[in-house]
């Protein structure tokens, strides 16, 4: 346990940019104006060279608070770095706010080189909020840490939060898009147009069709279509040059289902597939249905409130001709707000509940089609573990927010990290959290419907970005 009877010392990390903030620290010394020894300044290049993972690492490491310095907008040495940095922590503290991180923990203050009173003065205050919070307990790597902390992480998981509110409507019968496809992919294969096609075929049972590649008209008998064709082809084909260990020079036909189509299309604004080498079939999709045991219990969650009824990309159409009514598209959104709508207690023992069952299998980071770094940050090799192993809490929470952050505004809301998750984590609810911020933020943005447009975290609105409260999280 802490001593109650020692004063508590907080440890205040600030990132400061080198042609600015850090000089107006260096200023403040000089002018022996005073700031607490509490503060440990690291000098960066630039606010923007702050990455997340960096706050989440101080925090890791035992910092009780979180304070990242930079130019005045307009003022950044590099012009536009700290534009970036506005819209990158405006989401990141916002989504630790989500997840129960006391939000006066975090702060981004714009500081300038001659603005030493104003560094002295944000230091103290904030040094003064956070000896007012106590010690962080809620993000913090247990390992090696003085036996006096022993009891910290062990705050108690709860669920608390109702199950999501069920918008199941009929499935309709696919049965006559399977027999297009099939027609489709014999003649394109027959005349040799694709020399191969990307679809379904049937799994070990007929409720788990898989992932196939068809290199034969012959084959062609092989492929499924039909209410349980869930998973999202859209990543395989840019493994798929490499499969079997053989570079593969062909092109390829692919069946994309709406929402399928909007992470392949996220992809080719990446250049991350040859558009040149791939024949795209759009194919219209009524829902598909969750199985347990082997028997349906319902429509997908991503399905009950999809709203992707088009496909931004595709060189032909089979389409369902399925005109049942869509949901409002902020839906989705409402298990977000039931879980914005709780105190920051209930929020850290909703989260902690949930990635607390994490086991690592990394089948989330391996299905989503935009997390697709060829050498994954949490990779790690140690004890030949190769990326298989959560060391500890903070990395479970530190794993998901990260991979949540790296597809912030890449993420096409396509559910699969969610759907394939063995332990049933909600993880496509951090995801939606930034979707919902970035909308109203920074304006409706859904990512993979028009490559032409420009990414809300690698760009800025000069007009618009500073009616946002980067500190709160809310438009002023
Ligand atoms: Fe100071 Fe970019 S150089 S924020």
């Amino acid at each position: 346990m802490l001593d109650e009877n020692k004063t508590f010392e907080p440890l205040i990390v600030a990132f400061c940019c080198n042609w600015c903030s850090y000089a107006g620290a260096d200023l403040a010394g000089t002018s022996r104006l005073s700031y607490p020894p509490n503060v440990k300044i690291i000098k960066v290049p630039c606010s923007c060279r702050v990455d997340p993972l960096f706050v989440l690492r101080a925090f890791g490491k035992g910092a009780d608070g979180v304070i990242v310095c930079g130019c005045h907008p307009g003022d950044c040495h590099y012009s536009t770095g700290n534009y970036f940095t506005r819209r990158r922590f405006t989401l990141m503290f916002n989504l630790l706010d989500y997840m129960g991180i006391e939000r006066d923990r975090m702060r981004l203050e714009w500081v300038s080189a001659a603005e030493a009173t104003k560094f002295a003065r944000v230091m103290n205050e904030f040094t003064e909020t956070v000896t007012k919070l106590g010690p962080n307990r809620r993000l913090i790597d247990l390992r090696n840490l003085p036996e006096e902390f022993e009891e910290l992480g062990k705050e108690p998981k709860r669920e608390v939060l109702p199950p999501p509110t069920s918008h199941s409507r009929d499935i309709p019968s696919v049965a006559h898009i399977e027999e297009q496809m099939k027609a489709r992919a014999t003649k394109l294969l027959a005349d040799g147009v694709v020399d191969r096609v990307l679809a379904w075929k049937a799994g070990d049972h007929e409720t788990m069709p898989e992932p196939a590649f068809f290199d034969h008209p012959a084959q062609i008998e092989n492929l499924v279509y039909n209410k349980y064709c869930a998973p999202n082809l859209s990543k395989y084909l840019m493994v798929a040059p490499w499969l079997g260990g053989k570079l593969f020079d062909g092109s390829t036909l692919i069946f994309l289902k709406p929402c399928d189509s909007y992470s392949f299309n996220q992809l080719i604004k990446e250049n991350l597939v040859n558009l040149e080498k791939t024949h795209i079939i759009g194919i219209g999709c009524g829902g598909t249905v969750q199985v347990e045991e082997l028997e349906d219990v319902g429509m997908w969650e991503k399905c009950q409130v999809c709203t992707k009824v088009s496909h931004p990309v595709g060189d032909e159409i089979i389409d369902l001709s399925d005109d049942s009514p869509r949901l409002d598209k902020n839906a989705r959104f409402e298990m977000v707000e039931a879980i914005e709508a709780l105190n920051a207690d209930d929020r850290f023992a909703y989260w902690r509940s949930q990635l607390s069952k994490c086991i690592r299998c990394n089948a989330c980071r391996n299905t989503c089609p935009v997390c697709n770094c060829k050498k994954c940050v949490f990779s790690n090799d140690k004890y030949d573990m190769a990326s298989k192993v959560n060391s500890t809490e903070f990395e479970e929470q530190a794993f998901h927010i990260v991979r949540a952050f790296h597809v912030a505004g890449r993420c096409s809301d396509c559910g699969e990290c969610s759907r394939v998750c063995p332990q049933d984590i909600p993880l496509h609810l951090l995801n939606r959290k930034f979707i919902k911020d970035i909308n109203e933020f920074y304006g409706e943005y859904q990512a993979g419907h028009d490559i032409t447009a420009p990414e809300p975290l690698t760009s800025f609105d000069l007009g618009n970005d500073g009616q946002v409260d980067i500190n709160k999280g809310v438009r002023t």
